[in-house]
């Protein structure tokens, strides 16, 4: 397991690729991690759980293929994980996150990407209540809390989705578990450090790291809102 996903609660950020120029996608992951991004975020989605459609484990093959090193977090959006579980696995994934609501058998999918040696994650929609992920614990590393509807990228984030965070920091420390929590949709600059004060540990950031001209000067104000 990579030293930098091992250690509980720091903050890390994870720049998501559905927001970069596709086209160069290898020199923009490159250059996320040069800058101090400490993973990819890579959103997988089939038009079917989401209404929109990205791309799935051969890009992410390629982007191994042309030496790509950095941590991947693979977020499936889809529906019929399981093939695709195996399927990221073998395309390069350090860490593969599934929905709660996208199979009847999310303990089964976690456990099958926890034997596979990739991290486990665990995301649930703004409907979601943190209560359904009690009798899961010990099945995953991270808990990805949605802020958006997922589908799309540069979303404003719901509001109404940050108590979500201190409940589950809560349920995790009473429980006396490392387990990471991870922030998906309309983190920005302005609200990274209340999010960070809520107990997410884990930022992901597209349209906002992406969007931004100097993608170093853009990580410095991150640290800068999470006294990093
Ligand atoms: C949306 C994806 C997000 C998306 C976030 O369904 O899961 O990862 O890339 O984009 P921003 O940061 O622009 O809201
Ligand atoms: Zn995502």
């Amino acid at each position: 397991m990579p030293e930098n996903l091992k250690k509980s609660n720091e903050a890390r950020i994870a720049p998501s690729v559905l927001a970069c120029n596709l086209a160069r996608l290898s020199e923009e992951c490159s250059a996320a991690i040069a800058a101090g991004a400490d993973l990819i975020h890579f959103d997988v989605m089939d038009n079917h759980f989401v209404p929109n459609l990205s791309f799935g484990a051969p890009l992410l093959q390629s982007l191994r293929a042309d030496g790509f090193t950095g941590f991947v977090d693979v977020h499936l959006m889809t529906e019929n994980i399981e093939p695709l579980i195996e399927a990221s696995v073998s395309a390069g994934a350090n860490s593969i996150t599934v929905h709660y609501e996208s199979t009847p058998h999310v303990h089964r999918a976690l456990s099958q990407i926890k034997t596979s040696g990739c991290q486990a994650g665990l995301a649930i929609n703004i409907s979601t209540p943190v209560a359904v992920v009690e009798n899961l614990l010990d099945v995953f590393d991270m808990l990805l809390i949605m802020t958006i509807n997922p589908g799309f990228g540069g979303q404003t984030l719901i509001p109404a989705s940050l108590p979500k965070i201190s409940v589950a920091r809560k349920l995790f420390d009473a429980a006396g578990l490392s387990t990471k929590i991870q922030v998906d949709g309309g983190v920005k600059t302005h609200n990274i450090a209340s999010i960070r004060a809520a107990g997410a540990d884990t930022f992901v950031v597209g349209s906002d790291f992406f969007g931004a001209s100097d993608y170093n000067a853009q990580l410095a104000k991150y640290r800068s809102e999470l006294k990093l």
